[in-house]
């Protein structure tokens, strides 16, 4: 059930101009009745991103994202669909009820103020003459300057147990309220501050708003080194990247993001200039933090620690960048000395140079691969090439994928075929749609008709009619657009819909970049009644072929077991059905 009525959907939709909306992010260029922009989901050089104004809706013939108003907002500005609906009604003065917020909106509604009181509460006692003295000479020592300081909105929690719980409380926020925030802990004998007698680093989402904090001791001996806000209703770890608020338009200008392991790495070196510069928090790298970057970069330098933990992360960092379609490099830093170490010996300067001479992923895994494997031995080689093998499997681009490929058969001198054909064994996409492919194999299966229909559906749902009278759901091989096919059914059933609100509600459910493809290919189509016409025959040709077969596979068996009856009943439907295919073919 949808929280938001369906009228109010209808209304935002409606009164919101696709290409209006569009057009506040991309520079659109009208072609022909529709429009062209490059496309803001993936680096391309020539616009392969169409707006179309008839339907209302976006494609990309580039990456196959595609939708309405809704998901455009879902998708480039990572909202939930309800949140993409409130902003549209929002922009269109459209009062949308109370009740239908998201859980984390009312997470947010609750806890923010909480987070945001204490993140302020913190920074004023950085800022306390006496109690933040100490912490404000430390931040100076390690090169953070005033400016980076603000920006970042650094704090203090004071040493002792109870300054945040008991500030609150005389503010009338419970304890139970603070813990929910992941401010405060239950003990023996009674509530106390987690952060206590620590350096803050407000972790902010993109829109800036605070959802959790990391605390650094200030004394050699406090245990953990950083304490992180524990993962609340608001903080989840993996969902977020230290600095990127701060960072995202600097990464955005140079289209550039550089990743760095730390809190002091990221401050330090914007403190120095370096603005484009976040740090995944303390954990691997997720592809949501990927996802995330790749909003506003293209390319990623890593500059993880140069240590063994570093050239672990490093690793799995570039698996999980190179996936979400981020080109990545590495950069080359001195061993034992972190980017916030190397700017503070060396300056900005040569630090940049250090960035700028980054190596790609190829020569690093390779170097890598030669450290841990003996290549002098054919054996040595083999592994080499399979360490490296996983990482290429996951490039999306199928020319840079194949370089790669070559490239790593010349280094280890093995055959390119070979190397070639190992690859498409670890690659899990390419494995999936050959093991489809050999499966349907059988009747011939007509996966372009399908489509063609299914697309002519969508862009006039009037054409169901013709379907449901010569096809049954089932002979809808393709198990997406069957779904698609017996969503627009069940939808008609009860109400009869244009095709704008068909597109729009199969979109909230998830289908909208497969609709989108499916309305850009039934435009192609000429004349569409007879490619119908068309499609509806072949699809029923071959879904009256698979039954023939698969009748035919009962008898053998009904024969085989001797169930004379049973062979009697299906021969005869066999039959039944010969003669009227014969029918079909004559009249
Ligand atoms: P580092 O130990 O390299 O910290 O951990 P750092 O940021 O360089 O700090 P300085 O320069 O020693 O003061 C890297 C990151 O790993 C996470 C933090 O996000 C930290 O910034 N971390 C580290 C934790 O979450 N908990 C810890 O106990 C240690
Ligand atoms: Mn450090």
């Amino acid at each position: 059930m949808p929280l938001i009525p369906d009228r109010m959907l209808d209304d935002v939709q409606a009164r919101t101009d696709i290409v209006e909306l569009i057009g506040r992010y991309v520079p659109l260029k009208r072609s022909g009745r529709h429009f062209k922009a490059l496309c803001p989901f993936h680096k391309e050089r020539s616009p392969s991103f169409m707006v179309n104004t008839d339907k209302q809706i976006f494609h990309c013939f580039g990456c196959g994202v595609g939708g309405n108003v809704f998901s455009f907002l879902m998708q480039h500005d990572r909202l939930t669909f309800p949140e993409a609906v409130r902003q549209l009604a929002d922009h269109l003065g459209v009062r949308l009820p109370e009740h239908d917020t998201t859980p984390t909106e009312r997470a947010h509604q609750r806890l923010a103020p909480l987070l945001e009181d204490a993140c302020r509460y913190f920074e004023r006692v950085l800022l306390d003459p006496v109690h933040g003295q100490a912490a404000r000479a430390y931040l100076q020592h390690r090169g953070v300057s005033d400016a980076a300081r603000q920006q970042f909105r650094l704090g203090l929690a004071r040493a002792g147990w109870s300054h945040v719980v008991s500030a609150a409380q005389a503010k009338g926020v419970t304890p139970q309220q603070l813990e929910a925030a992941g401010l405060a802990i239950q003990g023996k004998s009674g509530w106390y501050d987690r952060f206590r007698d620590r350096l803050i680093f407000p972790i902010v989402d993109v829109r800036g708003r605070v959802v959790g904090f990391g605390g650094r001791g200030l004394s050699p001996d406090q245990q953990p080194k950083y304490l992180n806000s524990p993962e609340t209703e608001l903080y989840t770890k993996g969902r977020h990247l230290f600095g990127l608020a701060q960072a995202k338009e600097a990464i955005a200008a140079r289209k550039t993001a550089i990743i760095v392991e730390g809190y002091f790495d990221c401050v330090v070196l914007a403190s120095a200039g370096l603005a484009e510069v976040v740090s995944p928090l303390g954990t691997a790298l997720t592809d949501e933090q990927a996802r995330l970057l790749k909003r506003y970069a293209d390319r990623v330098i890593l500059a993880f620690d140069p240590d063994a933990a570093g050239e672990q992360a490093t690793l799995r960092g570039i698996d999980v960048l190179v996936e979400s379609g981020l080109e990545v490099s590495i950069a080359q830093l001195p061993v034992d000395i972190d980017p916030d170490e190397y700017v503070q010996a060396h300056g900005v300067d040569r630090l940049r140079a250090v960035f700028g001479q980054s190596i790609g992923i190829f020569d690093f895994l390779a170097a890598i691969a030669a450290k841990r494997f003996p290549t002098r031995t054919i054996e040595g080689r083999v592994n080499a090439a399979q360490f490296v093998l996983p990482t290429v499997a996951r490039v999306p681009d199928a020319m840079l994928r194949s370089e790669y490929v070559r490239l790593l058969a010349e280094r280890l001198r093995l055959d390119e075929s070979a190397v070639g054909a190992e690859l498409a064994k670890v690659a899990p996409r390419s494995a999936l749609t050959l093991g489809r492919r050999t499966r349907s194999a059988a009747p011939v299966a007509s996966p372009g008709a399908e489509r063609l229909l299914t697309a002519l559906v969508v862009d006039d749902p009037v054409r169901l009619s013709m379907v449901r009278q010569h096809l049954a759901f089932e002979d809808i091989q393709d198990p997406g657009l069957r779904r698609i096919l017996e969503r627009i059914s069940q939808v008609q059933a009860h109400e009869s819909l244009t095709t704008t609100q068909v597109v729009s509600r199969l979109t909230e459910e998830g289908h909208g970049p497969a609709v989108s493809a499916l309305v850009e290919l039934a435009q192609s189509v000429d004349s569409p009644s007879e490619a119908m016409e068309e499609c509806v025959r072949r699809l029923r040709s071959t879904a009256r072929q698979r039954r023939r077969t698969m009748l035919q596979a009962k008898i053998q068996t009904a024969q085989a077991a001797g169930h004379e009856q049973e062979v009697e009943r299906l021969l005869r439907e066999l039959q039944y059905m010969l003669v009227e295919d014969q029918q079909v073919s004559t009249g």
